[in-house]
Formats: structure tokens, C-alpha cells, sequence
């Protein structure tokens, strides 16, 4: 089994990974265009780490202008076998109050304006979503949080929506009715992606807000969401260290055959 390396890509209010010993930032291109940022790596506890800023160092890409496939293209390139998204997000149930990690084992995907595959005209293959995220990663992720006496939900789907506009009342309505857990904007494209470039996915989704249904809370407020962050940032590096500092050296072959979903995926014969 080839050595482990496991990527970060940390999204609103994480532009930066502490704690990286013996790291460098780093450009790193991609026949994809502009990935948000330079990748920082570095190791812990002898881990090889590749972090990336989801909207780019100063906050600088909305979740539509991302360019999600040149991302993921960069983490392969650097070897990347396992990645954890920490993602911001809105809690769709009561019980998932804001603070709490959410760590979603599905998705649905109402993102309509941004790239999804790396395959399309030429070169065609259908991956499976079934199971979206790595049960052995999200097992890592798990035991880091009760490591680290952290409060997370294990399970729930997350709604990807476009955004850059928070939820109407009437869909924030609508999505819980779907049995949905928690709202964000960035998850899709990006486990789709990662699952065609054979990488290993989980989100760390962070309760930052209610969305707008909550009838004791007020409608999304952008620094009120920022506020959550603020206070969470050093749980959030608790936890992905701690998942660093517990995950086996050599990658463990993934249940749901994230690490091997193009052996079967590709409906274009290969030029002889
Ligand atoms: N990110 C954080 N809170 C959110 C919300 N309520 N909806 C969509 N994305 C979010």
C-alpha cells in the first residue's frame, strides 16, 4: 500500500493550517486553469500534509467562481490520497445547534452553474456517488473528535446549493422537508471530483448559523456566521491535527472504492 498524504481543503474563515511543521507554500499548476491559491505543505508527525485555502487567501473566490476541478487536480498531483473538507454550513435540524461538527456521509447536489467532471467529450466514464464520502476516513474523523471531547454528529446529508444568496424561507423549508441535516455552498462539485480522481473524501461540516428556518433565530447574518467561525477556528486545527497525528501512515484501502472508481467507470474504449 503507498504511503498516506492527507489534504486539507479549509473553506470560510480557514485560510491557513498552524502547525504544519517543516512546510512551504507552494504554486503548483494544473492543466485545469487557476486553483484558489498556492498549496501550503508540510508534515505532522511525519504525515505529509497538502493544505489548501478553498476560496483562496483572502477570501478572494465565491463558491461559484471556484475552480473546483483545478483544486482537486492539484491535491492529485501532490499525492494526495486522503482529503478532509472543513467546510462552513447551516443547520437544518434542531439538534445540530451552531459549533457542532457534522460529519455528513451524503449529499444533495443543487449547485447549476459550475464544472463537474473531469471527463466529458473524448473521454467519457460514470463513477458511483452511492456512498459519497470514505467510511474509514470519517472513522479517523470521528475518533479525533471524541479524542479531542469535541461535540460532532456522526451521519447527515448536506444540501449544496449555489448560492452566493442564502435560502429563501420557502427552500430553507423545502430542504428540511427532504430530511436534510445542513446547508452550504462548496461541497459540490468538489466530493464528485475528488471521487473521480480516485481521492478518498470527507467533510467536516461546521455549524455556523440556523439558514432561515428557525423561528427563535433571525434570518442568516454574514457576521454573525463569521462570529461562529472566529470561535471555532481553534477546534477545527484541534480536530484536523489530531486526525493527522491518529491516521495510519500507509493509505487503507477505501470500503467504498473511492481509491479505486475508475476501474469500472469508463464507457470510451482506449486508443490503441
Ligand atoms: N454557509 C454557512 N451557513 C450557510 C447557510 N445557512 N446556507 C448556505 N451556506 C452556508
Amino acid at each position: 500500500m503507498a504511503d498516506a498524504v492527507l489534504g486539507i481543503i479549509g473553506g470560510s474563515g480557514i485560510y491557513d493550517l498552524p502547525g504544519l511543521e517543516n512546510s512551504d507554500w507552494i504554486t503548483v499548476e494544473s492543466p485545469w486553469g487557476t486553483p484558489s491559491d498556492q498549496v501550503r505543505i508540510g508534515e505532522i508527525d511525519g504525515l505529509k500534509i497538502v493544505f489548501l485555502p478553498r476560496h483562496g487567501r483572502g477570501h478572494v473566490y465565491s463558491p461559484t467562481t471556484i475552480n473546483y476541478r483545478a483544486n482537486i487536480d492539484v491535491m492529485k498531483r501532490c499525492g494526495v490520497t486522503d482529503l478532509l473538507s472543513v467546510s462552513a454550513c447551516g443547520s437544518l435540524k434542531e439538534e445540530h445547534a451552531p459549533g457542532t461538527f457534522v460529519l455528513v456521509d451524503q449529499f444533495i447536489d443543487r449547485t447549476i452553474a459550475r464544472e463537474k467532471s473531469f471527463f466529458g467529450t473524448g473521454c467519457v466514464a460514470h463513477v458511483s456517488m452511492a456512498t459519497p464520502v470514505s467510511p474509514k476516513l470519517v472513522d479517523a474523523v470521528a475518533a479525533a473528535a471524541e479524542a479531542e471531547s469535541l461535540g460532532y454528529a456522526r451521519g447527515g446529508t448536506y444540501l449544496a446549493m449555489e448560492g452566493p444568496q442564502f435560502s429563501s424561507l420557502a427552500e430553507s423549508h423545502l430542504y428540511r422537508s427532504w430530511g436534510c441535516d445542513v446547508i452550504g455552498m462548496t461541497n459540490m462539485p468538489e466530493a464528485k471530483l475528488a471521487r473521480e480522481a480516485e481521492i478518498c473524501y470527507a467533510t467536516v461540516a461546521m455549524v455556523t448559523d440556523y439558514d432561515s428556518w428557525h423561528p427563535d433565530h433571525g434570518e442568516v447574518d454574514i457576521q454573525a456566521i463569521i462570529r461562529v467561525l472566529h470561535d471555532n477556528a481553534e477546534n477545527a486545527q484541534r480536530l484536523v491535527a489530531r486526525v493527522a497525528r491518529d491516521l495510519p501512515r500507509e493509505h487503507q484501502s477505501c470500503p467504498a472504492g473511492s481509491d479505486t472508481a475508475l476501474e469500472f467507470a469508463f464507457m470510451t474504449a482506449p486508443e490503441k
